[in-house]
C-alpha cells in the first residue's frame, strides 16, 4: 500500500485508528472490520435485508481521506485494496444517502444497494448498505 493511504485490518486498536487522523500521516484510510452478530442483525432489521455472515464475511469502513485530498481519486484506491484484502470473499458497507461521493465509490467497485435506507433522526441521516458478493459465495437473500 502507498505511503498516503493505510488498510487497517480488524485486528488494528481504537487508538491507532484515531491517530491516523491527526499530524502529518497518510491522506486516506479504510478498514476490514469484523462486526458482531448484534450489529449485523440490527441493521439487517432496519434495512429489511439480511447481510449474511456467511456472504458478507466483513464490512469495508471508516473509509476517510483527508479534507486536503479529496477530490482526487484517492476513495477508489483505498476501496480497491480493501477487496484486494479480503481475497475474494464478500464484503458488504454502509453509506449515508447524501453521501454522492462514498455511494459513487463504492457502486464502481462492484458494490450494490440493498434493502431500505434506515436512519437517523433527520432524513439527511438516512443509511445504505451495500454489499459486494464474494467469488465464491451466494448472495444473500431477503429475509
Ligand atoms: C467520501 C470520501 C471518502 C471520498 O473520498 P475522495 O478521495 O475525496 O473521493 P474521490 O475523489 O475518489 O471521488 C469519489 C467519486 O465521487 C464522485 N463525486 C465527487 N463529488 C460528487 C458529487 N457531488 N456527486 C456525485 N459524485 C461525486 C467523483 O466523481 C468520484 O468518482 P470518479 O473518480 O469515478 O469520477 C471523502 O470525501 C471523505 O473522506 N469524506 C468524509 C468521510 C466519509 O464520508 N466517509 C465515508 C463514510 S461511509
Amino acid at each position: 500500500m502507498e505511503k498516503w493511504a493505510r488498510l487497517l485490518s480488524p485486528k488494528t486498536s481504537s487508538k491507532r485508528k484515531r491517530s491516523f487522523s491527526q499530524g502529518e500521516g497518510p491522506k486516506g484510510i479504510a478498514a476490514l472490520k469484523n462486526p458482531l452478530a448484534s450489529y449485523r442483525e440490527r441493521i439487517s432489521e432496519k434495512a429489511g435485508f439480511n447481510i449474511d455472515a456467511k456472504a458478507f464475511p466483513f464490512e469495508l469502513g471508516y473509509v476517510f481521506v483527508t479534507l486536503k485530498a479529496q477530490g482526487k481519486g484517492l476513495s477508489h484506491q483505498l476501496v480497491d485494496e480493501a477487496i484486494r484484502l479480503a481475497a475474494g470473499r464478500g464484503l458488504f458497507a454502509t453509506a449515508r444517502t447524501d453521501n454522492a461521493r462514498m455511494l459513487s465509490t463504492l457502486e464502481k467497485a462492484g458494490f450494490n444497494r440493498k434493502g431500505k435506507p434506515y436512519g437517523g433522526r433527520s432524513p439527511k441521516r438516512r443509511i445504505q448498505i451495500l454489499v459486494r458478493p464474494g467469488e465464491k459465495s451466494d448472495e444473500a437473500t431477503e429475509p
